[in-house]
C-alpha cells in the first residue's frame, strides 16, 4: 500500500536531480566560458604594466592581458597607466611630455622600466590575447599601425587583439581605419540609454564598472549582440554574482585566484567537468 507514494517520491527525486544537474551543467558551461583578463598584467602581484606583471599574468592562467598605452613626446607608444609618472616612478611630469629616452631612465616601483608597446607584444609573443587600453589623445592611429604590422609581418592574428578605451571617439577611429580590429567601449556608471554607448561605436565588447552592474544593463548590451566585460573584480563572491548575471569577461588583478574560484565552484557543482 505504501509502494505507490514511494514510487512517486522516487520519480520526483529523479526529476529533481535531473533538473539540478541540468542547471549545474549550464552553470558550469557559463563559468568556463568567462574570459579572465589580467589587469595591467597580474598587478596584484607585480608592478603594474611591466614585463614582470605580464609574465605573472600568463603564469596565472589569464586568457588575456590588459595594459594601458600613451604616445610619448618622441612618438613611440609606451605602456603605462597614469597621465603622470609621479605615483609609479622616481620621476615627475606627464608621460606625453617626455621622450622615450627620458621615460626609459625612470624606475617603476623600485625595480622595473616602462616598456614600449612593441616590447610588450614581442614579450607576450601570442601566448595570450592582448587588451590594449588607449589613454591620452591621438594614440589610435599608431596603435592600429602597430597591430597591422604584427598581423602582416609577425604572424599575429586580428583575433589576438582587443582595443579598448573610455574615449569612444578613438574607438570610432580604430574601426574607421581597420574594421577587422575588435574594440571595447569602457564606461563608468550606467548611461540613461544603457548599451547604446557601445552600439554607437560598433563595439564588440562593453566594459562596465563592477560597481554599476544591473541585470537590465547586462541584458540590454547582450540584446545588441555585444559582449560584457567587467572591471576590476578581485573577490570571488563578486565574480560569482557577476557571472550569474551572464557577464562574459572579468578584468582582475589576480587572474589565478579568480580562475581557481571558478574551478572550485565547478568541481562542487559537477565533479566530472
Ligand atoms: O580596461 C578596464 C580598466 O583597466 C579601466 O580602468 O583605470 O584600470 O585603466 P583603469
Ligand atoms: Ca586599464
Amino acid at each position: 500500500m505504501s509502494y505507490t507514494p514511494k514510487k512517486k517520491g522516487g520519480a520526483m527525486k529523479i526529476i529533481k536531480v535531473a533538473i539540478l544537474g541540468g542547471v549545474l551543467f549550464l552553470s558550469c558551461i557559463s563559468l568556463h566560458s568567462v574570459t579572465i583578463i589580467g589587469h595591467r598584467g597580474a598587478s596584484g602581484y607585480e608592478p603594474e604594466n611591466t614585463l614582470s606583471s605580464f609574465a605573472r599574468a600568463i603564469e596565472c592562467g589569464a586568457d588575456m592581458v590588459e595594459f594601458d598605452v600613451w604616445k610619448c613626446l618622441s612618438g613611440e607608444i609606451v605602456v603605462f597607466h597614469d597621465m603622470r609618472v609621479d605615483r609609479l616612478t622616481d620621476g615627475t611630469g606627464c608621460v606625453e611630455l617626455k621622450t622615450l629616452d627620458e621615460l626609459k631612465e625612470l624606475v617603476v616601483l623600485g625595480s622595473e622600466t616602462i616598456p614600449t608597446l612593441i616590447e610588450v607584444l614581442d614579450f607576450i609573443d601570442r601566448r595570450v590575447k592582448v587588451y590594449i587600453e588607449l589613454k591620452g589623445l591621438n594614440v589610435a592611429e599608431a596603435v592600429v599601425q602597430t597591430i597591422e604590422h604584427y598581423v602582416t609581418k609577425k604572424q599575429w592574428q586580428y583575433d589576438d587583439f582587443l582595443v579598448a578605451s573610455f574615449d569612444h571617439t578613438q574607438l570610432q577611429e580604430v574601426k574607421m581605419r581597420n574594421n577587422s580590429i575588435a574594440v571595447a567601449a569602457i564606461v563608468c556608471g550606467i548611461p540613461v540609454k544603457l548599451g547604446s554607448f557601445a552600439s554607437d561605436v560598433n563595439a564588440n565588447i562593453a566594459v562596465l564598472d563592477a560597481e554599476c552592474i544591473t541585470q537590465r544593463f547586462v541584458d540590454d548590451i547582450h540584446s545588441r549582440g555585444i559582449l560584457v566585460y567587467v572591471y576590476t573584480v578581485n573577490n570571488a563572491d563578486d565574480a560569482a554574482r557577476l557571472v550569474a548575471c551572464g557577464i562574459d569577461g572579468i578584468v582582475t588583478d589576480y587572474p589565478d585566484y579568480i580562475r581557481i574560484s571558478f574551478s572550485s565552484k565547478s568541481d562542487l557543482f559537477l565533479s566530472s567537468s
